[in-house]
């Protein structure tokens, strides 16, 4: 099959559409299946050539017509999504409920309790679209199947699933879990995911599923794995089903708080996706003013460039990108198809839905484009002030003796430029969620910064325009106690260098230590950071 992108033409075998918070799947092709008992994911028909779509969704939540109205609506809303992405894409997904994990206790139990909903057994291959079973409990998620069925598509969806339970001390006589639930094309569940790692989510009950749960594996021979936000900083499930099983495309759903400088949202997804070199469709909750924004497509399987929107002022956003298997041939490397929109979905739900590129989503919704960032504790860093001076530099520096880091730049002296850049190590706990978890972690940075006091590395948020700098990084290298190691580089746009602009390698360098190297073959302007960070899991207190 050939595919026309207007600029180049790309030879695939097959061509697989997918939507992310909704997905969304073509039907060519021929259809097999992996039994789930086979571990290793790592043989793939390397032709193979998917297209994935993502929303960025700023979901309805008003409670006035009570729980149920909210995840119609929604599911409404997640059905003209895919929809208008339904031409062109396969996979879809989204948030269903939108419960505020750190609020969710902030509204009554009952109110909570309405904004679940039940799922089969993926055992079972139920279609709930043919279901007999008239209970509110499975009306909004009825609405999904009816669609994955209708769309022919692979929709995949988050939402706060009920369960029955046992345990004596609960009164509603059911856990609550955050699943990600993947619809087949005949709208079957035949993925659920229960989120281990959960992130102040008071009544949520964490998943105890084996990893391999998580997997699935579609009728266009790939198989994903699926994670849940904060999991990605963890072990599993995504982790291990890509180092242990060689699964090599991962999607996930999120409601990601920002914090500066080493984990905005994209920073994360295109570190975690390089770091363990595969594909990743994320889609993340828009909401600025909590911190949360930032969706895309990360293609860290091949290192062609990633397609992902960060944008407080996007509202909703629908994106659409190609993804492949293997490494095009040289003069195919390019976007493909990639391509991005804003689509609005009609308020009386015909399933008509108009592109209106740059347009925020209006309709009484409001959009703020104020937004907040976390920061990370940089006191407690080793930091060293890079001087400037000719030719290119190399400073090194250590933390509490264990890890060594080190850069090579170049910064002349230049009498208009006055930002500074600190050289930042870390081997150590860092806390997340106002301290309720402690990761152990390992962290080599190059960090902008408003003067030399590393209380202001990376406040751009106070700084106005992004300052143009004479300093130019080359590269960055530590010797890490993990092979855990998630490259990025940011900029003071909150902008990401495309991978295809820089090398990441890492290799063992004696026995244990782990010798990670990043190299930046571009020169950036307005560099905000240049980032190695190392999760030692085993650490983790
Ligand atoms: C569900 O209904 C559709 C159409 O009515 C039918 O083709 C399909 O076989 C049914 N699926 C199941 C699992 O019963
Ligand atoms: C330094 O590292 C050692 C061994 O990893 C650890 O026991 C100690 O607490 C660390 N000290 C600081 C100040 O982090
Ligand atoms: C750096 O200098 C520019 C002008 O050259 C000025 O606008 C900016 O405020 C200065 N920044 C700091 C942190 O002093
Ligand atoms: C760095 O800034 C912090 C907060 O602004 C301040 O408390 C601290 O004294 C400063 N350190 C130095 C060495 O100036
Ligand atoms: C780092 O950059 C310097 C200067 O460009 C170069 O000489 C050196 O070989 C680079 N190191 C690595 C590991 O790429």
């Amino acid at each position: 099959m050939r595919v026309r992108d207007g600029r180049r033409t790309m030879n695939v075998n097959k061509l697989w559409l997918f939507a992310l918070w909704g997905i969304t799947l073509s039907t060519q092709g021929h259809a097999y299946s992996q039994p789930l008992e086979n571990f290793d994911y790592t043989s793939r028909d390397e032709d193979i050539v998917y297209r994935a779509a993502v929303v960025e969704y700023r979901a309805y939540d008003d409670m006035k017509d009570g729980g149920l109205a909210v995840l119609k609506e929604n599911a409404r809303m997640f059905v003209e999504y895919a929809a208008a992405a339904k031409q062109q894409v396969i996979f879809f997904f989204l948030s269903l409920s939108r419960v505020r994990p750190h609020r969710s206790m902030s509204v009554s139990p009952a109110a909570f309790a309405s904004k679940t909903q039940a799922l089969p057994d993926p055992a079972a291959a139920a279609v709930l679209c043919n279901s007999t079973d008239t209970s509110e409990s499975v009306e909004a998620v009825r609405v999904l199947s009816c669609a994955a069925a209708e769309l022919g598509i692979y929709l995949v969806v988050n939402l706060a699933e009920r369960v029955p339970s046992a345990r004596e001390c609960l009164d509603s006589g059911f856990d609550v879990y955050n699943t990600e639930v993947v619809f087949d094309r005949a709208g079957a569940v035949v993925a659920k995911y229960h989120k281990k790692s959960l992130y102040l989510e008071p009544g949520f009950t964490p998943g105890s599923q084996d990893d391999k749960e998580a997997i699935f594996t579609t009728d266009f021979g790939v198989t994903f794995t699926l994670q849940v936000c904060f999991d990605v900083l963890y072990p599993g499930p995504g982790t291990s089903n890509v180092v242990e099983r060689g699964v090599k495309d991962a999607i996930m759903s999120s409601y990601w708080v920002d914090e500066l400088p080493f984990l905005t949202a994209p920073q994360v997804w295109q570190s975690w996706s390089e770091g363990l070199a595969v594909n990743l469709m994320v889609a993340n909750v828009h909401n600025p003013e909590e911190g949360a924004l930032g969706s895309g497509i990360f293609r860290g399987l091949t290192s062609q460039d990633s397609l992902y929107t960060y944008d407080p002022n996007s509202g909703s956003k629908l994106l659409v990108g190609e993804v492949s298997q293997a490494v095009p041939e040289r003069e195919d490397v390019g976007m493909g198809i990639y391509q991005e929109a804003t689509w609005i979905p009609t308020e009386n739900g015909d399933g008509e839905a108009e592109e209106k590129n740059g347009q925020p989503e209006t309709e009484g919704r409001e959009i703020r484009s104020e937004r907040v960032f976390l920061h990370e504790d940089l006191e407690r860093y080793s930091s060293y002030v890079l001087e400037r001076g000719d030719g290119a530099m190399e400073r090194s520096l250590c933390h509490n003796d264990s890890l060594c880091c080190s850069v090579t730049y170049s910064f002349p002296a230049d009498l208009t430029d006055n930002s500074s850049f600190l050289l930042l190590a870390y081997s150590g706990v860092s806390e997340k969620g106002g301290g309720a978890y402690k990761l152990f972690t390992q962290v080599c940075a190059v960090v902008y910064c408003l003067n030399e006091n590393v209380t202001s590395c990376a406040r751009v948020e106070e700084n106005g325009p992004s300052q143009k700098t004479s300093f130019r990084a080359h590269n960055v290298t530590g010797d890490f106690d993990t092979s855990y190691i998630y490259p990025s580089v940011f900029t003071q746009d909150f902008k990401l260098v495309d991978a295809s602009l820089w090398d990441f390698e890492s290799s063992f360098s004696s026995e244990k230590l782990v010798k990670s190297t990043l190299v930046l073959h571009e020169e950036v302007d307005n560099l905000l950071s240049l980032t190695l960070f190392g999760r030692w899991f085993d650490r983790d207190p």
